[in-house]
């Protein structure tokens, strides 16, 4: 099983557009995978359609204890894809956390025996480093940084590392960042090229080589409740958030022997 956070604590960066197409699209490579949304703003759920109004089970419910994570799950209508939506009561959540023992690791206690059963485990963190990213950072092996490819892409960055490092010290000692994605990328201007430039100076080799352009058709799919894959197949969004599937997935065999390695 891979378990990937996909952070960054500013907000219109591609967080949630890359959680939901990259889900959806390793079901295509045959892959079991469960998607978590842990943003009050619900936008991953909206991805799938959820109604997000009606105060059914979240995850707050499995945060707070009240409810199983198999009571919570849901099928999305993509084969092979199931959903731990998220409502607006998250909100409070982070609040409820702080007094609570043990709070960066509540949603580790809570769910951990229920990810075993898929191969892909994929986070949608909130645009913060509060407590619910903090949870997410316990719980999962990854992190992938979504960037948006504009002038203040960097912005941050530092902020974000120290938090990673704290954690693999101190909480998560197997925590990796495993891939820059570079969003929003325009290509038909210079500061598109300059900004990548700049983010592969910084990142070097964690950087995926697939750059995911600008396209209208991934900002239009959640208003219809489907993932790109559906909406609109043949377009650029689905081309590029295919080739960085494939390369996620291409992963797979350096982990794997990294992992043998470290148990030898
Ligand atoms: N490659 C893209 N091209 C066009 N619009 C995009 C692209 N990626 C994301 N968007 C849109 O930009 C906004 C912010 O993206 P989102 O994934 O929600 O960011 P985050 O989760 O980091 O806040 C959304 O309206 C989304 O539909
Ligand atoms: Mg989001």
């Amino acid at each position: 099983m891979r378990s990937i956070a996909f952070i960054n604590q500013k907000g219109g960066v591609g967080k949630t557009t890359s959680t939901a197409n990259i889900g959806a699209f390793l079901t295509l490579f045959g892959k079991r995978v469960l998607l978590i949304d842990l943003d009050p703003q619900a936008n991953l759920s909206l991805h799938y359609g959820v109604d997000i109004h009606s105060r059914g089970l979240s995850i707050y419910q499995i945060i707070i204890g009240t409810n199983k994570p198999d009571e919570v799950v849901r099928k999305t209508q993509i084969d092979g894809l199931d959903l731990i939506p998220s409502n607006i009561d998250l909100a409070s959540a982070e609040i409820e956390l702080v007094n609570t023992v043990g709070r960066e690791t509540v949603i580790k206690f809570n769910l951990e025996n229920f990810l075993y059963k898929y191969d892909y485990v994929l986070i949608d963190c909130p645009p913060s480093l509060g407590l619910l990213t903090l949870n997410a950072l316990t719980i999962v092996q990854e992190i992938i940084i979504p960037l948006q490819t504009e002038y203040f892409a960097l912005q941050g960055v530092s902020k974000l590392f120290q938090t990673f490092e704290v954690i693999k010290k101190r909480l998560n000692e197997q925590l990796e960042i495993t891939g820059i994605i570079p969003c929003m990328y325009d290509s038909r201007t210079n500061l598109g090229h300059e900004v990548l430039d700049k983010i592969k100076e910084y990142f070097e080799d964690k950087v995926f080589n697939t750059a995911i352009r600008k396209n209208i058709k991934l900002s239009e799919s959640p208003s219809h409740g489907m993932p790109i894959m559906s909406y609109a197949p043949d377009s650029n969004g689905a081309k590029d958030y295919t080739a960085l599937t494939k390369e996620i997935v291409d992963q797979e065999e350096n982990l794997f022997k990294t992992a043998i390695r470290q148990t030898a």
